[in-house]
């Protein structure tokens, strides 16, 4: 009761002041729009406060060749980034964290700050489930605020062009609608959760090797028709506060400082509202602000402090105008405003750690690709003996490297620093997370009597494999940021010669992937089954063991399409492999907007495994396919659980003409679980851009009138046809 009143009166006695403090500062009202808000917080700014805003440091105080380590304010917090706010004015400094696998603490710098550590996204991609990407980045948001952060450097959504991008692992497959949806859905949650989340790398980031050097040359038109599309749908689900611009360059000019990119198409046509950021390291120029940048990130790792101090020097001579500065600082202000970082700023305190965890399973036991399996799966709880084979699954699982690496919050995990050159050398370690598969495999079948081998000699691990009753090996690729990888197969220490050698041992042998990529698998047909876990995150070996052994039927699709071999690729050799640090080399992106399956059906190529591709311990049947047209196209089928057990589908629409003329594109698709014998009913209206063709010369996209036959299935390899309706506009 006494302190009912205490409280009573202290508000009594504090509101007045509050109030004064509103009408002195009005854009603190929460009732006014972010954009009042934001010109109301401009005008009372005085341009050191506005210039203030518009560039900041990576916050870790990295040594650099020849440069003493910044210095950061105490009120700093150590992680990727730290713009100074305006105290006076009641404007928050931006706080910035990596990443969209959870958030980071690189290099420790934060001594013992660990977080939930995510599987990677192309497992939350394998989900097909919208729903999983916005919990997924409510965790996000809520993890990020109560470290202190308001900014999430996450909604990595560069298509996955190449199948050893280094970074591949980060993004969300090879599809516009896939990709777009998923990142839009993650930055939608974290977003909720009162932190700016942003999509990234705008754009055409496809390659690491020499991404700072590395012109990306690609038509116009069929760049809106695959990563920009996939940016645009992502931008008007998420609504990011925050469009972070890539390394490379696009057609010449970088993609930081290029006019088309950020002025005519996402500010001016998309009408994006938030601000543009840098990549850390990618502004080559004060003139980048005329260009459509607004901040300049990671700015110690630039040349030069461009928004600062030759900023002015432009804007006094009159190359920049005020009206553009002013234009930079009120999208960081409005973004602020409507995102709520002003009204609800974080706080710091615990997080439901048990809760994140579970959601961490759930997002990796629901990502993982069965690739094949000839029956032995799932696995029989009391099989005798099991034998477990390399990829260090007595330890744990291996997870991704570069500026997304999570320290995960089950515990220490073990990190390998493998060494090396360039500019990301620093992040070369091979980190495994605490979640080992041979534990959670020996839960699974408590009698059996479960060896390990490491794998080091396949003659020994051979020897073990036939004397057991089942073999798991585990193969791992560590693949990270900053480097593409040379080519699909498993390196190092001779993988494939350990899986041949089991495989011949023991053809009850499963072969399980931990990698970051699709790989080559020259022995695919002489294993039992094998299981794509991706980089599963800190539940890892659970979700592997929950699959392996029947407890979770397999549900993922792959985002991306695995295959054969680099000769079936579009691009056979690596472009600037062995290329020289700094190189200034060049990409031309010939596919255009045929990214993945729709190149591979363009050619005629036969994939390994076809993007949409996944198996289940059940069957699924599909009838009453149903297509209409008119102005759109929608399509709708029955899907039914025709095996016995408890499954995970998803069905997925193809257009396969449009306007008389061949087309092949994802135009839906839906996860849905069905118990044995239960049937649903599912539709979806096409979003017309992915029926229609982008005309550059106009500038918009068109659909033409005529016949669009569409085909549904289980993978873009595995369809049947639907139907042909007429389509009007
Ligand atoms: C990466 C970004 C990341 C930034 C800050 C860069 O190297 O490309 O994705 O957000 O570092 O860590």
């Amino acid at each position: 009761m006494g302190s009912k009143i205490t409280i009573g009166i202290l508000i009594a006695a504090i509101a007045p002041a509050l109030a004064c403090a509103q009408s002195d500062r009005p854009w603190l009202d929460a009732k006014r729009s972010p954009d009042e808000r934001a010109m109301l917080a401009l005008a009372a700014m005085t341009t050191d406060e506005v210039i203030g805003l518009l560039h900041g440091p990576m916050a870790l105080p990295i040594p650099l060749p020849g440069r003493a380590p910044i210095q950061l304010p105490a009120e700093a917090i150590l992680g990727a980034g730290y713009v100074p706010g305006v105290s006076r004015l009641g404007i928050p400094s931006l706080y910035e964290t990596d990443g969209p696998l959870g958030v980071t603490n690189p290099f420790d710098a934060r001594r013992g700050d660990s977080a939930t550590a995510l599987p990677s996204s192309l497992a939350l991609a394998a989900t097909f489930s919208p729903q999983l990407a916005y919990e997924v980045g409510v965790l996000l948001g809520k993890e990020a605020r109560a470290k202190g952060f308001n900014v999430l450097l996450a909604g990595g959504v560069n298509l996955t062009r190449d199948p050893r991008n280094g970074r591949n692992f980060e993004y969300l497959g090879e599809d516009p609608l896939l990709a777009g949806l998923m990142a839009g859905e993650s930055v939608r949650g974290t977003q909720d959760q009162h932190v700016i989340s942003t999509v990234k790398h705008f754009v055409l980031n496809a390659h690491e090797t020499n991404r700072h050097t590395l012109d990306a040359r690609i038509d116009r038109a069929a760049l809106r028709e695959s990563d920009l599309l996939a940016f645009e749908i992502a931008i008007e689900r998420g609504r990011p506060g925050s469009v972070m611009c890539a390394y490379n360059k696009v057609n010449g000019q970088y993609a930081c400082g290029n006019d088309w990119l950020l002025n005519d198409v996402l500010k001016r046509e998309w009408g994006f509202k938030g601000w543009v950021m840098s990549d850390w390291g990618a502004v080559h120029g004060s003139h980048y602000a005329v260009k459509g940048l607004d901040q300049q990130s990671g700015e110690q790792l630039d040349a030069s402090t461009w928004f600062d101090t030759p900023l002015r020097a432009a804007l006094a001579e009159g190359q920049v105008p005020r009206t553009r500065v002013n234009d930079m600082a009120r999208r960081i202000l409005r973004t602020m405003f409507a995102v709520g970082i002003v009204d609800h700023p974080p706080q710091k305190g615990a997080v439901d750690l048990q809760n994140h965890a579970a959601k961490a399973l759930e997002v990796a036991r629901s990502g993982m690709v069965l690739l094949t399996n000839n029956g032995l799966l799932p696995l029989k709880s009391t099989t005798p003996r099991i034998a477990l084979i390399g990829g260090n699954a007595h330890i744990g699982v291996l997870s991704g490297g570069g500026s997304s690496q999570v320290i995960p919050a089950n515990g220490a995990a073990t990190r390998v620093p493998v060494g090396g050159h360039g500019m990301m050398a620093g992040f070369r370690n091979e980190m495994y997370f605490p979640s080992s598969p041979y534990k959670a495999i020996q839960a699974a079948a408590p009698k059996a009597s479960v060896l390990f081998d490491s794998g080091a000699f396949p003659a020994d691990a051979a020897a073990l494999a036939a004397r057991s009753d089942v073999a798991i090996v585990f193969v791992t690729r560590h693949e990270l940021e900053g480097y593409d990888i040379p080519n699909l197969s498993l390196p190092p220490h001779g993988q494939d010669a350990l899986v041949e050698a089991v495989l011949k041992a023991n053809p009850n042998s499963v072969v399980v992937l931990e990698t970051g990529n699709p790989v080559a698998m020259p022995w695919l047909d002489k294993a039992a089954a094998v299981l794509a876990a991706w980089y599963p995150g800190q539940e890892g070996g659970q979700a592997i063991a929950d699959i392996l052994f029947g407890a979770v039927n397999p549900s993922g699709r792959l985002p991306m399409t695995f295959p054969r071999d680099e000769a079936s690729t579009v691009r056979p050799k690596l472009p600037n492999l062995g290329s020289e640090m700094g190189a200034d080399v060049g990409v031309d992106y010939l596919e255009g907007a045929d990214v993945g399956y729709r190149w591979y059906h363009k050619r005629g190529v036969e994939p390994l495994f076809a993007f949409g591709h996944g198996l289940s311990y059940t069957t699924f049947k599909y009838d009453t396919v149903k297509v209409s047209g008119g102005k759109t196209l929608s399509v709708s089928l029955a899907v039914e659980n025709v095996g016995d057990r408890i499954g995970t589908d998803v069905p997925q629409v193809y257009l396969t003409s449009a306007a008389g003329k061949p087309a092949f594109r994802l135009i839906g698709f839906q996860r849905v679980e069905l118990q044995p014998g239960e049937r649903r009913t599912i539709s979806t209206v096409v979003d017309s851009r992915l029926l229609s063709r982008f005309d550059e010369a106009r500038g918009k996209w068109v659909l033409d009138k005529g016949m669009y036959s569409v085909s549904v299935g289980k993978s873009a390899n595995d369809l049947i046809v639907a139907g042909e309706v007429r389509l009007f506009n």
